[in-house]
Order: C-alpha cells, then structure tokens, then sequence
C-alpha cells in the first residue's frame, strides 16, 4: 500500500478488527479509515459518492477496504448494505452528515428530515440492525461524530444543529443502553479544514493557507486537521478507553472554550449578518 493507506507495522492497534464508517469515503471519514487501515483493521465504507468512494478503492489497493455506495438516509439500504457485512463489526464510525441550512432560507419539511435521517435516524438503524443480527462484535465500540454546533449557533442552520444534538443525546442513550455490549462516545469537531487537505495530499499541513486571525482565534493556534478527528477515533475505539463511554470529546482547538465579548481583548464586532446559510458544517 502507497503514501496514506502505508501500514503502521509498529502498532497494527486495529489487526482482525471490522471497522464500518459511514461517509467514509471523503473528508473526515475518508481520513478516519485511512487511519484506521494503518492500524490493520479491515474497512467497511458506506457513502453517497460513488465516484470518491470508488477512487478511494483503488487508491488503497487493499482487499481490507470494501466500499459500498449506498444513501444512508433510506432504511432499505441500511439494511442491505448489513446485510453485505461478511463479518461481525467491531467498530462503528456513524460520520455522515449534511447541513441544508434552516428558517432564514425557508430549509423545506423534506429538507429538514432528511438531514435528520442522515444524522440521527441512520447511526440508530445502523446500530439496531447490527444489534439484531448479532453483528455487532462483543466489546464493540461506536463512535458518532457530532459537533460543536450542538451546543453553539450561526443563524440559518437549524438542520444541521439540531441532527447534532440529536446524535449527543442517541451517544448517552445507546451508551446505556448497550452497556456491557458496546461503548459508546461522540467527537464534537470544530473547525476542521477538509478542502484544503483533500486538495494537497502531497503536502505538508504548514504550506496549507489559513490567515493569522483563523489561526489565532483558536487557543491552540491553529484550524483542525482531519487527523485529529481520526486520532481521537483510534483513541475511543481502543481498548485504552475502555472506561469510556456515553461521553462526547470536544476537538476544537479550544475555540469553543473562548468568550467574546465586544472590546474585550481585541475583540470587535463590526458587521451582524443573518440570513446566509452558514458555512457548510
Ligand atoms: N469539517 C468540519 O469542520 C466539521 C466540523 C464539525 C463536525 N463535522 C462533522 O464531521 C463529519 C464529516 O464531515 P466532513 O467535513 O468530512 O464532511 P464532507 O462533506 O467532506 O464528507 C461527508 C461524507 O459523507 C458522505 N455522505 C453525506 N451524506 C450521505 C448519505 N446520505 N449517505 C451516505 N453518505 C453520505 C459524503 O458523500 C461525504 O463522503 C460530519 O458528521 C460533520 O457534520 C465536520
């Protein structure tokens, strides 16, 4: 295997584990599996996108990732794609979702619900099948990445805050439920920079542009990277973190830690805009 898919001989923490990430074919949850086939485990990614999902494929020239192009959001196709799965899964990585916005640009019923079947409906269905067809591996683990949009608002984006909470609270509630079967915890990322990771996968994170201010804004001085939502993940699904669970992780930085307040430490609030659908996570 070639450049990001190269296996970590060293700690192989993931050998004989299934690993099924949903999304997992760009973005956060592209970098998740990569990390996770570094480790040894086998992959199993479900996503939307055929075309990345398929070029992802054949970049990793390795049978241990299989991908299976599929809308997360229709219950037939939940259940299939279980149904495809040669193999008990050991983890599962509940990625996918989608921002359509909300009250001030009229987000539609169908709209709406759709980001919530993406975000919510689907990692319960997706759980509750592996459950009921005994799929789920004893001791597995689950990781749902949520969001600091949970707890934290831009104007417009009522859909995608409320899937996010929704995933916090099905965390603690699977977490209990699933006790003694599975743990489960959520990743609330920040601002973690996709587009420019995708685009310069032969570079270097430093020759990445981001302005002094983006950077500064966050106390640990810089934006996220996708790997530090995949470390956190190998983290939670290890068994390092086995008293771990119906927890969320806030990986952002520490910006959702800062207080603003207007002429305070450099602080100026110049212009309010609302109404524009807010950048897309
Ligand atoms: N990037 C950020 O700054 C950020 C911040 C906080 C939380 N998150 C969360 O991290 C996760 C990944 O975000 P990302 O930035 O990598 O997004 P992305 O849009 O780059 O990737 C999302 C992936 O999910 C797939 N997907 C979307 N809807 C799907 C569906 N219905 N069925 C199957 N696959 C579907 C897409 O095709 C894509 O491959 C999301 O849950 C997102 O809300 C991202």
């Amino acid at each position: 295997m070639q450049g990001s898919f190269r296996k970590n001989e060293m700690t192989s923490r993931f050998e004989n584990k299934h690993v099924v990430v949903t999304g997992g074919a760009r973005g956060i949850g592209r970098c998740i599996s990569e990390a996770f086939l570094r480790e040894g485990a086998a992959i199993t990614i479900i996503d939307l996108d055929k075309q990345a999902g398929e070029q992802l494929q054949r970049a990793a020239t390795s049978e241990k990732l299989r991908f299976y192009h599929g809308d997360i959001a229709e219950k037939d196709v939940l259940e299939r794609f279980v149904k495809s799965l040669g193999s008990p899964v050991n983890c599962l990585v509940n990625n996918a979702c989608l921002n359509r916005c909300g009250l001030l640009s009229a987000c539609s019923y169908d709209d709406f619900e759709y980001v919530q079947r993406v975000g919510v409906t689907a990692p319960y269905y997706l759980t509750s099948l592996l459950l009921r067809t005994r799929l789920l591996s004893p001791d597995a683990a689950i990781v749902n990445i949520a969001s600091t949009r949970a707890w934290q608002s831009q104007p417009n984006t009522e859909s995608y805050s409320a899937a996010k909470g929704g995933i916090i609270a099905l965390t603690h509630a699977m977490a209990i439920s699933l006790a003694g079967k599975a743990r489960v915890n959520s990743i609330s990322p920040g601002w973690i920079e996709i587009a420019a990771w995708q685009e310069s996968r032969a570079k270097d994170w430093a020759d990445l542009e981001h302005s002094e201010q983006d950077k500064r804004q966050h106390p640990a001085g810089r934006v996220g990277k996708p790997e530090d939502i995949a470390e956190m993940a190998l983290y939670l699904c290890s068994d390092k973190a086995g008293f771990i669970t119906g927890e969320n992780i806030i990986v952002d930085g520490g910006m959702s830690r800062l207080m603003v307040y207007h002429n305070d430490y450099g602080w100026a609030l110049e212009k309010q805009e609302t109404g524009m659908c807010a950048r897309a996570l």
